[in-house]
């Protein structure tokens, strides 16, 4: 399948940033800067606490929201956690699970992602499942062999149908926020292996339709060549994403 038949998606992850006035700020400021854009999906995930007032803003506009994080459970005693059902009520379309930054620093495992996954799924919350290889795997060239144990950790036991609404991050751990972007002919190995990979996990049907973003110092001036290659459907884009500008300039990769 072309990629022409998959809708490009990019989304900003906000991290640990953003107050809610800053968020209202930057998201007033783009959405006016993406009003004219069609036919790209795009995305914000600001932190917990300024979903509600991005999901104000963003009302009858072109933008989703995403979350940055999900608990696997619905409610009760989980001091801290948040819930699928919770986030899906505050307006949220998407959630990113098992980002690396969660790997690394708080015990995510492909266990826990694949409980987040199915807790987002069983709420109509389509999952962006991150995955991506240390710079030491990558050197001692275990590139494929850790994003086949991240992918088919994260999917593992979902339906056909569930896994349409998954969309796949493929974040390199050595590039992001690092300024060093993967090149276009890095990432597009990657994204067309994972491809490969849910073809015999599922079937070559549903890998023709799945989109896989790419993560990694994506900024404006990088966008387009990354685009450009067949299977990088979309971006997850970090640091470029926190000013509007930077942002729009990037979800206008094609004009
Ligand atoms: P940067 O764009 O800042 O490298 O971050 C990428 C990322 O982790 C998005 O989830």
């Amino acid at each position: 399948m072309e990629r022409t038949m998959r809708t490009p998606i990019i989304a900003g992850n906000w991290k640990l940033n953003k107050t809610v006035s800053e968020a209202i700020a930057l998201t007033t400021a783009l959405k006016a800067s993406v009003v004219d854009v069609n036919g790209v999906e795009i995305i914000v995930a600001p932190p917990f606490t300024a979903l509600a007032a991005v999901s104000d803003v963003i009302t009858d506009s072109n933008i989703r929201l995403s979350a940055q994080d999900v608990y696997s459970e619905d409610s009760g005693a989980f001091t801290g956690e948040v819930s699928a059902p919770m986030l899906k009520d505050v307006g949220c379309d998407y959630v990113i699970i098992g980002h690396s930054e969660r790997r690394q620093y708080f015990g995510e495992t492909n266990e826990s992602v694949n409980q987040k996954v199915k807790a987002a799924l069983a709420h109509g919350l389509k999952p962006i499942i991150c995955v991506g290889e240390l710079l030491e795997e990558r050197e001692a060239g275990r590139t494929e062999a850790v994003i086949e144990d991240h992918v088919t950790g994260g999917i593992a036991s979902l339906a056909a149908a569930e896994l349409l609404s998954c969309v796949i991050a493929y974040e390199p751990v050595w590039a992001i926020g690092t300024g060093k972007t993967a090149t276009p002919d890095q990432a597009q190995e990657v994204h067309n292996f994972i491809r490969g990979l849910l073809a015999k996990l599922s079937s070559a049907e549903v890998a023709s339709q799945i989109r896989i973003q790419y993560g990694g110092s994506v900024k404006p001036e990088n966008a387009s060549e990354l685009m450009a290659q067949p299977d990088v459907d979309g971006a997850l884009v970090g640091g470029a994403s926190l000013e509007a500008e930077s942002f729009a300039q990037i979800v206008k990769f094609d004009s």
